[in-house]
């Protein structure tokens, strides 16, 4: 199964992405993930996306497409995996075909803006196996460290709150017309995403019509 996962920053693709993941077995793709890591190796590449990244600026389709390229050539991805993040726009919708990657669904995640800017506020983010949490939804077992490797979380840098602010708008002006031309596939799942993590995952799964 390929899914992408839509939705404005903080909808919570990367939360459902990582629980997907364990329930379908398939591995997650987040570009943002891969981007950050090009930052942490600290490469001129990395440096080039830091500078974009951090103002909430899309990184060049050319940089992500490459990057993602790559990712899928590894061998845990034969069999499907989620992308998280990709594509964001219509020129990344037409690389994907150009690849000859057919998405089985494209799950829209809905969350209104309101509450999008509080739930990026209380985000941490593991740097070391990309693990995300919420101080008060989703809080990790010891404050401050990550459940999964025990590395210490960090609040990210585009989670300033201007920054989200530019990020949002970004979002409703390139990504949301790809909401219509998966609905024009008849590939849009469209659920809601303000309710709770276990009730946005059981959702999701009814919309891929997958029973466990
Ligand atoms: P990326 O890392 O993909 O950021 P994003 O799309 O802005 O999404 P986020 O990671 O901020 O949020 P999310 O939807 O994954 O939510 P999460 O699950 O963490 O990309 C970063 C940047 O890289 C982009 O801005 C861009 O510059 C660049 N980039 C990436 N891909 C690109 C591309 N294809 N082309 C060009 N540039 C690209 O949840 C958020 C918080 O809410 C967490 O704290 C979580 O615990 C909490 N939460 C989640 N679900 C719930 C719930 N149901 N109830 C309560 N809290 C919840």
């Amino acid at each position: 199964m390929i899914l992408t996962l839509l939705g404005a920053p903080g909808a919570g693709k990367g939360t459902m992405a990582r629980l997907l993941s364990k329930i379908l077995q398939i591995p997650t793709i987040s570009t943002g993930a891969l981007l950050r890591d090009e930052i942490e190796s600290g490469s001129e590449l990395g440096k080039e996306i830091d500078s974009l990244i951090s103002k909430g600026n899309f990184v060049s389709d050319d940089m992500v497409s490459s990057l993602l390229v790559k990712r899928l050539q590894d061998a845990d991805c034969q069999n499907g995996y989620i992308l998280d993040g990709y594509p964001r726009n219509e020129s990344q919708a037409e690389k994907l075909s150009q690849l000859g990657i057919h998405l089985d669904k494209a799950v829209l995640l809905t969350v209104a803006d309101e509450e999008i800017i509080a739930r990026l506020a209380g985000r941490r983010e593991c740097p070391h196996c990309r693990a995300t949490y919420h101080i008060q939804h989703n809080p990790s077992q010891v404050d401050g460290v990550c459940d999964e490797c025990g590395a210490t979380l960090q609040i990210r840098a585009d989670d300033a709150p201007e920054i989200i602010r530019k990020r949002l708008e970004i979002y409703h002006k390139q990504t949301e017309p790809l909401i219509q031309h998966f609905r024009q596939n008849n590939l849009l799942a469209a659920v809601q995403g303000a309710k709770s993590v276990d009730d946005t995952v059981a959702s999701v799964l009814q919309a891929l019509g997958v029973t466990l």
